[in-house]
């Protein structure tokens, strides 16, 4: 048994993977076991996840970069008010990896390491059901953060990435998913490049009381 605080906090998103260290299968296999416990609307359990290594998932890797160097991708934007969000962490990712913000080209560049899942070995794309809705995201929320937390515990390294999720096509093409399903993220597992100084980066959270409150009287 893990311990699951030490798991939680240890979970990060990991932004540069060693290539050619590659995932045991058993493990993320262990990790699945486990996140299908995640509870769920009427117990659908709406997660859908395909996994791309070896050959499969450089074929999707380039595919999605020639993309992303063409086209933007479809991601909504961030409501006005909580655009400062998206620039906090980007300037504390990218500043570790010593990118200045008028730095354009080389901040472009380390965008598209995204579409190159960090060269992580594995490769996952988290799907749901098109007539599925928010109650249902939840689920797959829960089911990935469980996910996560197995494979942490399991000295595996991963990050979340609704950029993925820009090129819905492409994956759909390369991955031969349906219509019937909507991509919502990527994930990228494996083991990060310790010295990696953006790998250190700990996105600050709020207080819990800005996000939380109680009512009692
Ligand atoms: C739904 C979702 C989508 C995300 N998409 C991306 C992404 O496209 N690229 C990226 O570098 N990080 C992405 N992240 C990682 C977040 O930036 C990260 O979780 C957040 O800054 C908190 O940092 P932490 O995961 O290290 O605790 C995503 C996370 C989530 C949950």
């Amino acid at each position: 048994m893990h311990d699951l605080e030490a798991a939680i906090l240890a979970r990060h998103s990991t932004r540069l993977f060693r290539p050619n260290k590659p995932v045991p299968r058993q493990l993320v296999d262990e990790a699945l076991e486990l996140a299908i416990h995640a509870p769920s609307n009427s117990n659908v359990q709406p997660w859908q996840v395909v996994f791309t290594t070896g050959p499969a998932r450089d074929r999707l890797v380039k595919a999605l970069l020639a993309e992303a160097q063409a086209t933007d991708p479809q991601i909504p934007p961030l409501p006005a008010q909580f655009e400062h969000y998206r620039r906090d962490v980007g300037k504390l990712v990218y500043g570790a990896m010593g990118i200045a913000r008028a730095d354009v080209a080389a901040r472009r560049l380390a965008v598209l390491r995204n579409w190159e899942f960090f060269g992580a070995p594995l490769a996952g794309v988290v799907c749901m059901h098109r007539e599925l809705g928010h109650a249902d995201s939840l689920g797959v929320g829960m089911f990935l953060q469980t996910f996560l937390l197995a494979l942490t515990a399991r000295g595996l390294d991963s990050c979340v990435q609704v950029s993925i999720a820009g090129y819905p096509e492409i994956v759909r093409e390369q991955l031969g998913i349906s219509d019937d399903m909507r991509i919502m993220c990527g994930v990228a597992v494996g083991y990060g490049v310790t010295d990696f100084p953006a790998n250190t980066v700990r996105s600050p959270r709020n207080p819990v009381s800005d996000n939380v409150s109680y009512l009692e009287d």
